[in-house]
């Protein structure tokens, strides 16, 4: 008891002691932030998948390369092991075609709280880019004949996870990548500007999985 409380009270007066113990309490909660972000992001807890998209303008011009551009895709980000409340924010989107990003898009941030299983996104690209080389814009003559374009649309995010569902308690997330690879076709926007040749079936998507990493 004695001897106790002399190592506490010299402890206490030891510099190199406390920070020693701040270490050890610091590499407890590092444990423990890692336990909660194992068990939250196991592979297979978090899916994402492109459940609609809308490609209303897809055109270049030819003379100066420039690609116009609407497209809007909805992306489900399901969580099969909802426990804890989930916040993304600084999210962003970019669209690639044939590897050059031509759009860029910041999305508001959102909370899955947690019983929510699924949260759609719906990052949309309006505007037009010059692309640089032939190789797009060759991909694009071909792609525009069979009528079905391949953008990549990726999304970045970080998240914090809120332990309390009064949120007092946040802790850092890891931070989300998304790639949705997309096989779009034009869909006429109801003002009709443009007809396409292949618009039997514009409504038809496919809804495709994307590839999640952190
Ligand atoms: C883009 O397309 C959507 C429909 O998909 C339409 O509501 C919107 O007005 C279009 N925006 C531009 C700038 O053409
Ligand atoms: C979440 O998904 C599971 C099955 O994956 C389902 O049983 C449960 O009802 C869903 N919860 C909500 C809130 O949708
Ligand atoms: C669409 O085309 C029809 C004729 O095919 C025309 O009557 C109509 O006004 C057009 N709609 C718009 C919004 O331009």
């Amino acid at each position: 008891m004695g001897a106790g409380g002399e190592v506490r009270y010299s402890c206490r007066r030891s510099a190199v002691c406390g920070v020693a113990s701040c270490v050890v309490a610091g590499m407890g909660c590092v444990l423990v932030v890692a336990m909660v972000v194992y068990l939250m992001f196991r592979p297979n807890l978090l899916h994402a998948t492109a459940a609609g998209a809308e490609l209303s303008t897809f055109s270049l011009a030819l003379k100066e390369w420039t690609l116009s551009y609407n497209l809007s895709v909805g992306v489900d980000l399901t969580r099969h092991n909802a426990r804890l409340a989930l916040r993304y924010h600084s999210i962003a989107a970019d669209a690639y075609y044939h590897d050059q990003r031509f759009a860029h898009a910041l999305l508001p941030d959102f909370s899955q709280p947690a019983s929510t299983n699924t949260t759609r996104i719906t990052p949309s690209f309006q505007g037009r880019h010059q692309l640089l080389g032939g190789l797009a814009a060759a991909a694009f003559r071909r792609e525009d004949t069979e009528g079905i374009y391949s953008i990549h649309v990726t999304m970045a995010a970080k998240t914090e996870i809120k332990l309390t569902p009064s949120a007092i308690i946040r802790l850092p997330g890891p931070n989300i990548k998304l790639d949705c690879p997309l096989r779009l076709r034009l869909h006429p926007s109801p003002s009709n500007a443009t007809t396409t040749t292949n618009n039997h079936n514009p409504h038809h998507f496919h809804p495709t999985a994307c590839h999640i990493s952190y």
